[in-house]
């Protein structure tokens, strides 16, 4: 039987009361939570079930897109129905941290991701990460002639050569780390010129296909769809490559899924019991352990040994809090990309 705090356990009794249910002298089940996830639906469910498994929580998934979810959750304010909200990439949380709609986390959960992973407030915290690459086709573009830099696909050599999901979060992630690590400029620049260089795939499996079929010779996607192909049989990836910018390079961006309670839930221990579980020892055993291929972020956990080692990459420093959705999307806007 799962434990609860006083406070939780006299509210849980009041309510079995008010329902004319049995008068409460043990402790009853957490409350139901309602889990927005833009996340992939097989890691969030994996999460889900084993924590419903070891708690007897029940956990109901909403899905959607980073910044969908965000916006609804704001949207729907103190009424929201959602208690946790777990994201593919950060900037849609720092939205909500940054409008006060997310609660504090508790101490021993921040104490399991190490600090660069989490929220400047407190307020959310890394569950996965997820390495920016470069897929390209070697019969279409030379291990020699690969660009030093993802700075490099603004240059004219690059017209119609280069994939990007445009419209997704996981790319608007990418170009938010390239305005942080090079400044407005010369990141606005770069976005101009990728954008006449680019072509637009709707999401980073087709970038991938396309390349594997020799459409474009390369493309810009997060390094778990190609391993995940691989692991599959490589049906949509046998004939590319993957390269990982080094030296810092704002290619090189590792991008952290979060987690964080909304402020208005009603069920603020389970909500932040699940938090504590998904970047706990168990919850990153399960990333680890799922065809998700994302890496881990917390409590030791080494990731899934088919990956490239998370020590190898070389990603630049890039405060997280920083990053911006908001304001990417606008400029993305403002050269025509989406
Ligand atoms: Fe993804």
């Amino acid at each position: 039987m799962r434990l609860l705090d006083p406070v939780a356990a006299m509210l849980a009794a009041l309510a079995l009361t008010a329902c004319g249910g049995p008068t409460a002298t043990t402790p009853a089940p957490g409350a139901p939570l309602t889990l927005y996830s833009a996340q992939h639906k097989e890691i969030a469910k994996a999460w889900a079930d084993e924590f419903t498994e070891e708690t007897g929580i029940p956990v109901t998934i909403r899905q959607g897109g980073d910044f969908e979810l965000a916006n609804q959750i704001i949207a729907e304010g103190d009424s929201s129905p959602a208690d946790v909200f777990i994201t593919e990439n950060t900037p849609a949380l720092s939205l909500l941290s940054s409008k006060g709609r997310l609660a504090p986390l508790d101490d021993a959960t921040l104490a399991q991701v190490p600090a660069q992973y989490e929220s400047g407030s407190s307020d959310w915290i890394g569950v996965a990460a997820r390495s920016t690459v470069l897929v390209y086709n070697p019969s279409l573009l030379p291990a020699d002639q690969l660009p030093n830099s993802i700075m490099d696909l603004q240059q004219p050599q690059w017209k119609d050569r280069v994939g990007v999901a445009a419209g997704g979060a996981d790319f608007q992630a990418i170009v938010s780390a390239v305005y942080a690590v090079e400044g407005d400029q010369l990141a606005g620049q770069w976005l101009e010129g990728l954008t006449s260089n680019a072509r637009v795939y709707q999401n980073n499996v087709a970038i991938m296909k396309a390349v594997n079929a020799g459409e474009i010779p390369a493309g810009v996607i997060y390094h778990y769809y190609w391993y995940k192909d691989r692991a599959e049989g490589g049906g949509g990836s046998r004939n590319t490559q993957l390269e990982f910018f080094s030296h810092a390079d704002a290619g090189a961006f590792v991008s952290v899924s979060g987690a964080g309670v909304v402020g208005s839930t009603k069920n603020a221990a389970e909500a932040q019991q699940l938090v504590a579980f998904m970047s706990g020892k168990r919850g990153q055993e399960i990333l680890a352990s799922t065809d998700a291929l994302e890496y881990t972020v917390g409590d030791g956990v080494p990731a899934n040994p088919q990956l490239k080692p998370f020590s190898e990459l070389q990603p630049p420093a890039v405060d997280l809090n920083t990053l911006n959705g908001p304001k990417v999307i606008s400029e993305m806007q403002r050269v025509g990309l989406i």
